[in-house]
């Protein structure tokens, strides 16, 4: 890299909205993009990192009016978290900023000036659903009803969660307003549009310049010749965000300035370390600029921004480099399993540099998704890390340290194994450069193994028991210490840390500008251990935490609901197919009978609508057997019949409550039918 001459980068990754914690899909996209500018840093680049909050939007507005706090205090809590959590997973910003900010406020204004001068804003009524309560006009997801095709109750107001159907909030029946509950009206705005159409070609030359994944070409591809509409830019006050400049009253959408706050962080850093902002922004500029994304905001960033960054006169990105999303134990992140996992509660359990490693030998170039499987995790980070990376150190340095005097001998022991490892050096900065991490990953587990296997072929053990040898010892073991801090060099983006305990233990830097030199008759420092084992006990912990804290975080607000005062914990997500599986009947009881020698149980026999069946049931605290018949049920009609202790039972029936004596069934004045479907 020395020859080539330095590269001057920018990069970003997506602002986190300021209302609520970090997770570990947040860390996901800070730590790749961590580990790319840490990387060209330390090839000897110049690669500045900045990121923000996204402090604007109703979602931040109601939060604050929840709170009882004022947007403003909300998001300044909020931003002081999210810095302690990212400084915490040792993901280093050069400038940590906030949309909600003056820089921000004066690039929103300058740019929508410059689209509104060049004729690419325009101005139009629409119609909208209004929360009279509340007096402010509701976002879809704002806005829930019963879904038009299935039926299904307390669906949002654009698509359907339980048939997947998608629609307009005015088709849902009987919508209401998620808010207040009120039924919202139908009021006309003037709206603010930038004219995305007018920017076909150049969108079209901007995906195929070259830089773009082509995953991330064909979708952006796709949405090009399925034609560009106008882009709504405006909100109507009551809003938490700029006004927009000569429209009193009327606000930018938030997803206008969330990615002008790249800018605005940017020009606060240039601020305070006197760095040239044009040289980054203006057009043709000698810089890259490099937006790192997940795959869902590709619209965004690879549309609206470039679009509106050449109308107003700005350099467009380089290109903007999407990641799939993170998924926990083969299954998107789930409250209730406990996988919907803070950043804060890994690191009260865990350390970051095992994720960062651990994601590191995920990654790759391309947007697809990312598992983070726990069982895995511990036995990758303990194999490749502990066992075979700082396995090499700490092996290696008690010969040195104690038949040397920590210093290292003036030859190598074997001058191809180090060249193999000097020479893998360019095929793993091709790998990082591409972000293929993973790539990368496994070719430095491969140089450890061949280090390990080099070791554990010449036995050092065996030598520094037999007299003469002692040169050869000291020389095998140095070159498994010089092999080991090449190792670091690679591994420095992912583990920081760790490389600077080894480069303390090393007494030498971690370059890689230069391809890396051996140290010879240098002096290292005692051996202390780097890194811990990942014991699994403590991710079953963090599971278990993470889940108590969203219990208690959702047991509350569950009873906010009127006439909800179940406080059991909502069993682990189910998908809906799994859902469909099970077929509820209504069944009628037809007769009730004592089970002999069974506490709880009563022998039911209920008619399915001409079909009967013979179910034993745990209700007996609730019901005499006698107060049964004639009583309506649900039950699911197609369970498996189980043969248990007291006999056969052919389906299961279904009661509201929460046990023992607090059991309801339905009414048979309900008007419900046995037989008839429950859906
Ligand atoms: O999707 C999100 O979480 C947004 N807050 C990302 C904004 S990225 C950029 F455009 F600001
Ligand atoms: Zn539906």
């Amino acid at each position: 890299m020395s020859n080539n001459p330095t590269r001057h980068i920018l990069v970003t990754s997506a602002l986190p909205y300021a209302n609520g914690s970090l997770h570990l899909g947040h860390l996901l996209e800070a730590i790749q993009t961590d580990i790319w500018v840490r990387f060209q840093n330390q090839r000897g680049n110049h690669c500045i990192y900045v990121c923000a909050d996204d402090a604007h939007g109703t979602a931040i507005m109601l939060k604050a009016e929840e709170a009882g706090i004022s947007p403003e205090r909300l998001i300044d809590q909020v931003r002081g978290e999210h810095q302690r959590d990212y400084a915490d997973f040792l993901v280093h910003f050069d400038n940590f900023h906030s949309t909600h900010s003056p820089e921000n406020r004066h690039y929103s204004e300058l740019i929508y000036r410059r689209l509104r001068d060049n004729g690419h804003i325009v101005q139009r009524d629409i119609e909208q659903l209004f929360d009279p309560e509340k007096q402010l006009f509701l976002a879809d997801r704002y806005i829930k009803g019963t879904c038009p095709r299935c039926k299904t109750p307390d669906q949002y107001g654009d698509n359907c969660e339980a048939c997947g159907a998608t629609y307009s909030p005015d088709e849902l029946i009987d919508p209401r307003s998620a808010l207040s509950g009120a039924t919202p009206q139908s009021k006309t705005s003037e709206h603010y549009f930038f004219d995305l159409p007018a920017f076909g070609e150049l969108l079209h030359q901007w995906i195929h310049s070259g830089g773009l994944q082509s995953q991330v070409a064909n979708k952006l591809d796709e949405w090009l010749d399925s034609g560009l509409q106008q882009w709504d830019i405006s909100r109507d006050g009551p809003y938490f965000g700029f006004e927009i400049p000569e429209a009193p009253g009327k606000y930018f959408y938030v997803w206008l300035d969330a990615p002008i706050g790249y800018m605005a962080s940017f020009r606060n850093y240039c601020d305070q370390c006197g760095l040239d902002f044009e040289r980054y922004w203006a057009p043709g500029a000698d810089t890259e600029l490099y937006h790192f994304i997940g795959k869902d905001i590709i619209n965004f960033h690879g549309l609206f921004w470039p679009a509106m960054l050449d109308s107003a006169g700005f350099r467009k990105p380089s290109a903007i480099y999407a990641h799939g999303f993170l998924t926990v134990n083969g299954t998107k992140m789930s409250k209730s399993r406990g996988t919907f996992i803070t950043a804060r509660t890994y690191l009260e359990h865990s350390d970051p540099e095992y994720l960062r490693y651990y994601f590191a030998a995920k990654l790759t170039g391309s947007v697809d998704d990312i598992d983070l499987n726990l069982e895995d995790f511990a036995q990758r980070v303990n194999s490749d890390l502990v066992g075979k990376v700082i396995n090499i150190a700490s092996r290696s340095a008690r010969f040195i340290s104690k038949g040397n005097d920590g210093v290292l001998s003036d030859e190598l022991a074997d001058s191809k194994l180090w060249q193999q490892a000097v020479d893998a050096g360019e095929t793993i900065a091709g790998h990082y450069q591409q972000r293929e991490y993973a790539k990368a990953m496994r070719e430095i587990m491969a140089l450890a193994d061949a280090t390990n296997e080099y070791f554990d072929a010449r036995q050092p053990w065996a030598m520094a028991k037999q007299p003469g040898r002692e040169q050869e010892l000291i020389a095998v073991c140095s070159l498994c210490i010089n092999l080991f801090r090449v190792l670091m060099i690679y591994l420095q983006p992912v583990l920081p840390r760790t490389a600077g305990k080894a480069a303390e233990f090393l007494n030498a830097d971690l370059d890689w500008s230069q391809p890396p030199q051996p140290l010879l008759q240098h002096r290292i420092n005692p051996f202390k251990p780097m890194m811990k084992r990942l014991e699994p006990a403590s991710l079953e912990k963090m599971v278990a935490s993470q889940r108590q804290a969203l219990e208690s975080r959702t047991a509350p607000a569950v009873s906010k609901h009127p006439g909800a005062e179940n406080h059991e914990p909502i069993a682990a997500e189910i998908e809906f197919p799994d859902f469909a599986k099970l077929d509820l009947r209504v069944a009628k009881i037809l007769a009730a009978e004592e089970v002999e020698g069974a506490d709880k149980l009563l022998r039911l026999t209920l008619d399915l609508g001409g079909e009967s069946r013979q179910v034993l049931a745990g209700i007996k605290a609730a019901y005499g057997a006698t107060d049964l018949v004639g009583k309506l049920t649900v039950m699911v009609a197609n369970l498996k019949p189980r043969k248990m202790r007291f006999g056969m039972s052919e389906g299961m029936v279904l009661a509201a409550g929460p046990g023992g004596k607090d059991i309801w069934l339905l009414s048979p004045d309900s008007g419900a039918k046995p037989g008839m479907r429950v859906k």
